[in-house]
């Protein structure tokens, strides 16, 4: 039993398996600001064993979460896998019993009908509560000072029914709900979905239930004071696919896309749906709304940017065409028509878009994001990264002068997904540091990196050295340290 000698699973990809506990990690240069006080926590999918089959995707590993605790200029360091249900099944059996990337087909018989989740997509805390996410599956709760698994399949006290729960709820720092969704909430491949306010307390406090134009990979979403948003992108699937052997998601270019909007007050019934012809967003840095006028800001390219879910007609994967660059989607909730009118914000190209949260939902002047920068050199001949889709720079856009700033890493490191971190005691949008983790790749080692937010092309203000190599993540977020008081009351 080995783990395939492919790229998913070499070089810098190659499995770290690695639980730690690491007091005080080094200062290779610059200075720990002594007043922040807080946790930056994140997750990579990191398999626990071989694949069943000879190869998987990257993201069907399992979640390894990390948390880096900043505290009186010490920056300390713990990292746990998340004990999912398959986690521990495959703990006790000693190999893989789950197959393919959202295939239940290609499971073991010993674990048919078990949730499949791994949490490998997100960390979020609200409420005093540290949820672990993956979106084909219900959250699993960590204890935010331990990492301890303390419940694998969350239901909010039995009041969530869907089968689902997205990585990417929002909190809403206007009122401290937490806003969330499940797709395929009543089963794989469903065009069901629920929307979800959980109360500053931690509760459900509202569900709306409705059906998206065609099942798809609905990953992400958007809201505003008055609305939520949705955007149905052409990421399909299908049983026939599974039954097939196919990745469960496919590229179908000859869709359009679809933009739902929800009035945060409303039901089923009052939701609205806007269409354009097709393209591709996943990720969505912000979103606000100006009376019934809703704007959302995505990343956006014209064709496929995932090529390990393939065109559904066999076309090639084209990179040209999976160059995103954020784009304003704006719909009128009184307009005649359902046209969805779209306006380039920034040309940098890249994804993973960040935002200083306490902005989320309203207007916000700033956006962080990771860059490719191809008209950098890159120095890693043996690497797969080298292929020019290597996010090599940190970028920062200024919406209102439309001025960027970036910050390139150098020709034999990438970047992986940054998070905004408030400057204690400042409320002033941006105010703050950007913390990021660099894959030094040719090395095969990981910094972690801080940035002052607002000036990223002086490079980093802090550079700590990681004792191990943090195999590339998904997402994270800070989380002051105030925040976890409430986790007393659990
Ligand atoms: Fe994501």
């Amino acid at each position: 039993m080995q783990f395939p000698k492919t790229p998913n699973y070499s070089g810098y990809f190659a499995p770290s398996g690695v639980e730690a506990e690491v007091p005080c990690l080094p200062l290779i240069e610059g200075e720990i600001p002594a007043d922040l006080d807080g946790s930056f926590y994140r997750v990579a999918p990191d398999p626990q064993f071989p694949p069943i089959a000879s190869d998987d995707i990257w993201f069907n590993g399992d979640g390894m979460v990390t948390r880096f605790r900043f505290h009186n200029g010490n920056v300390s360091l713990q990292q746990r896998w998340v004990r999912t249900d398959k986690f521990r099944l495959e703990r006790e059996a000693g190999h893989a019993l789950f197959g393919a990337y959202r295939n239940p087909l290609t499971d073991d018989d010993s674990v048919k009908g078990k949730i499949r989740g791994t949490a490998n997509t997100n960390v979020v805390v609200h409420a005093g509560k540290l949820y672990a996410l993956k979106e084909d599956s219900p959250p699993v709760l960590m204890d935010p000072e331990t990492l301890e698994t303390l419940d694998s399949s969350y239901d909010f006290n039995g009041r969530m029914t869907s089968e689902t729960f997205t990585a990417h709820p929002k909190i809403d720092p206007r009122t401290g709900e937490m806003l969330a969704f499940g797709y395929a909430a009543k089963g794989l491949c469903t065009r069901d979905m629920v929307f979800y306010v959980i109360n500053p307390q931690g509760e459900i406090s509202k569900e709306v239930w409705f059906q998206i134009p065609y099942y798809c990979m609905m990953h992400d979403f958007g809201f505003t004071e008055d609305y939520v948003v949705f955007h149905v992108v052409p990421i399909i699937g299908s049983w026939e696919r599974l039954e097939a052997g196919l990745p469960h998601f496919g590229f179908d270019r000859g869709k359009p896309v679809h933009l739902g909007i929800l009035p945060r007050d409303g039901e089923a019934g009052d939701m609205r749906w806007f269409s354009a012809p097709t393209c591709f967003a996943s990720h969505v840095m912000n979103a606000h709304n100006e009376g019934t006028t809703v704007h959302f800001d995505v990343p956006m390219a014209p064709g496929n940017m995932f090529p390990f879910f393939p065109d559904t007609e066999g076309q090639p994967f084209e990179p040209r065409e999976a160059a995103a660059r954020m784009t304003r989607w704006t719909v009128d909730m009184r307009a005649n028509d359902d046209d969805i009118a779209m306006t380039r914000l920034a040309d940098l190209v890249g994804e993973f878009p960040r935002i200083d949260d306490r902005f989320a939902g309203a207007k916000n002047r700033y956006g962080w994001q990771l860059v490719q920068d191809m008209t950098r050199p890159v120095d890693l001949p043996n690497a797969r990264s080298a292929s020019g889709m290597m996010m090599n720079t940190l970028g920062l856009v200024d919406l209102e002068t439309g001025k960027t700033d970036t910050y390139w890493i150098g020709p034999v490191s990438s970047l992986q997904e940054p998070a905004f971190v408030p400057r204690p005691g400042s409320s002033r949008e941006g105010d703050g540091y950007i913390v990021v983790i660099e894959n030094r790749l040719a090395e095969m080692t990981s910094r972690l990196l801080l940035f002052d937010a607002l000036k990223l092309s002086d490079g980093p203000v802090a550079t700590l050295g990681l004792p191990f190599r943090m195999r590339p993540g998904l997402h994270g977020n800070w989380v002051e340290a105030a925040a976890l008081a409430p986790a007393a009351a659990l």
